[in-house]
């Protein structure tokens, strides 16, 4: 077992400096070189998994699913029961696929290091989102193809370093498949064409919400540094989650963006705050609603509704509004005329998004022809990020000041003895950002 606690030489706030900034979205132009090692059919793709927890459990089998010529030999977390959880499920459900020993599971903050420079080909980055610009970078530099979760980043820094190593990863011709999942849904992908083709006309507006109820908390145990307790409970804490319109919404923004052709907004204003969240510890710092409004160029506007409150209505849809009609992507992936006559419906096959963005990473590995979802993940999750900024402070915040932010949510150090950047107050409640208070930086 290998159990690394320590940072080592470099923290991520000197990582994030070395990333210059190539503000924007439409920065990956370059040729892509093949540098393919492992594109014949038959050859074993050597799988090494950095965050061993729910999704990440289902993205090895996934791949294994997507590949049977790939085998998941390699394990890092940040804690050593989370990555035997999943060796041991793993184990169970794909036992000719699973070869994890004993030398290839890393545990701690460094772990991320010890997996991608072992003997593995593709990387899944399926971590907490704070650490996945760290992450895909250092697998990017290491040659390696990855599937990158969503967020991709909890801060403009994070999105810029981003940006700047999906740019490497297309000269490199190395894949990036991104967990943004539906983008590989069949039914959204025919619905998104028939809007892009015209059918409901010129976009005026679009609607996209994700409400639902309150996710997990996990409450402080004995012995726990304050590291540890926020690690452990990471959704609640925005510099490790983003806050939950990051996390979670973040996929509702995407399906937006995607609509307006994957453009940014030019600037963004709107309302949020925390209403029924309780204030335990456990709920640390993230608000449990957002209300915001995303204008663009054009003229269209988006408005973008979460929520995360017990006993409330839910519902996650998108709605898009146009001159000739009316499309639902989800849940209907259906489109209406503007007397309300249903013009096209989705009848296709289903399939199932997760294991069909690792079909597409896989055949890109084998095939020699890379694929890289570096540009969208980056804005959706700007978008997200720049949502967040808005509500936490108020005031009506531009895509380029966004973009150019200097608010860095990192610790000063990787360690489970060192401050997190968020901190309990004399009452032991976590503060809250409070809009019209709260600065932008
Ligand atoms: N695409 C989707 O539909 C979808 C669904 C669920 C989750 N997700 C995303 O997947 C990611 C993980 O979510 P989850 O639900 O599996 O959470 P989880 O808490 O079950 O798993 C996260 C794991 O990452 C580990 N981790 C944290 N920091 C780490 C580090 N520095 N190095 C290595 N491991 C580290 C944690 O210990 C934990 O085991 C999140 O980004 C989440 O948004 C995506």
């Amino acid at each position: 077992m290998h159990s690394t606690t320590r940072l080592g030489t470099s923290t991520r706030r000197d990582f994030l400096k070395q990333s210059s900034l190539t503000a924007g979205a439409g920065v990956l132009a370059s040729v892509p070189l093949a540098r393919f090692a492992h594109a014949a059919g038959s050859d074993v793709l050597r799988v090494g998994l950095v965050g061993c927890g729910g999704r990440g459990t289902g993205a090895a089998l996934n791949a294994m699913a997507a590949d049977k010529q790939v085998k998941v030999v390699a394990l890092a977390d940040s804690f050593e029961d989370r990555a035997q959880g999943c060796r041991k499920t793993l184990q169970q459900q794909k036992p000719e696929q699973t070869a994890i020993k004993d030398d290839h599971v890393f545990v701690g903050f460094e772990a991320y290091k010890q997996l991608i420079q072992s003997d593995v080909d593709v990387v899944l980055l399926c971590e907490t989102p704070h650490f996945r610009p760290m992450h895909l970078r250092a697998a990017i530099d290491a040659g390696k193809h990855v599937f990158c979760e969503k967020p991709v980043a909890v801060d403009a820094p994070g999105i810029r370093s981003i940006l700047e190593t999906c740019k490497l990863a297309e000269q490199k011709g190395l894949s990036i498949v991104s967990g943004l999942c539906w983008r590989y849904h069949p039914a959204v992908i025919e619905t998104m064409k028939r809007i892009h083709d015209g059918a409901i006309g010129e976009i005026v507006t679009i609607q996209e919400t994700y409400l639902t109820s309150l996710p997990w908390a996990r409450p402080r145990q004995p012995n726990q540094t304050e590291m540890e307790f926020q690690m452990r409970n990471w959704y609640n804490f925005h510099w490790l989650s983003g806050d939950h319109n990051v996390e979670q919404h973040v996929h509702s923004l995407d399906k937006g963006s995607w609509i307006m052709g994957d453009k940014p907004p030019v600037r963004a204003w709107g309302t949020g705050g925390r209403q029924s969240r309780g204030r335990e510890p456990e709920f640390g710092n993230i608000y449990d609603h957002h209300a915001v409004v995303y204008e663009y160029e054009n003229g269209v506007r988006m408005y973008s509704y979460c929520r995360q409150q017990r006993g409330a209505w839910g519902d996650v849809s998108d709605h898009v509004f146009g001159t000739k009609g009316t499309c639902v992507v989800l849940p209907q992936y259906k489109i209406t005329d503007r007397s309300g006559q249903a013009v096209w419906k989705y009848d296709g096959p289903q399939g199932n998004m997760y294991e069909l963005e690792h079909d597409a990473l896989f055949k890109s590995i084998r095939s020699g022809k890379p694929i890289n979802n570096g540009h969208y993940m980056a804005l959706s999750t700007m978008l997200a990020i720049l949502g967040r900024m808005v509500t936490y402070t108020g005031q009506v915040i531009t895509w380029e000041q966004a973009i150019n932010s200097q608010e860095d949510l990192s610790p000063k150090a990787y360690r489970f003895d060192a401050e997190p950047p968020v901190l309990p107050g004399p009452d032991g409640l976590y503060p809250l950002a409070v809009p019209g208070v709260t600065q932008f930086k």
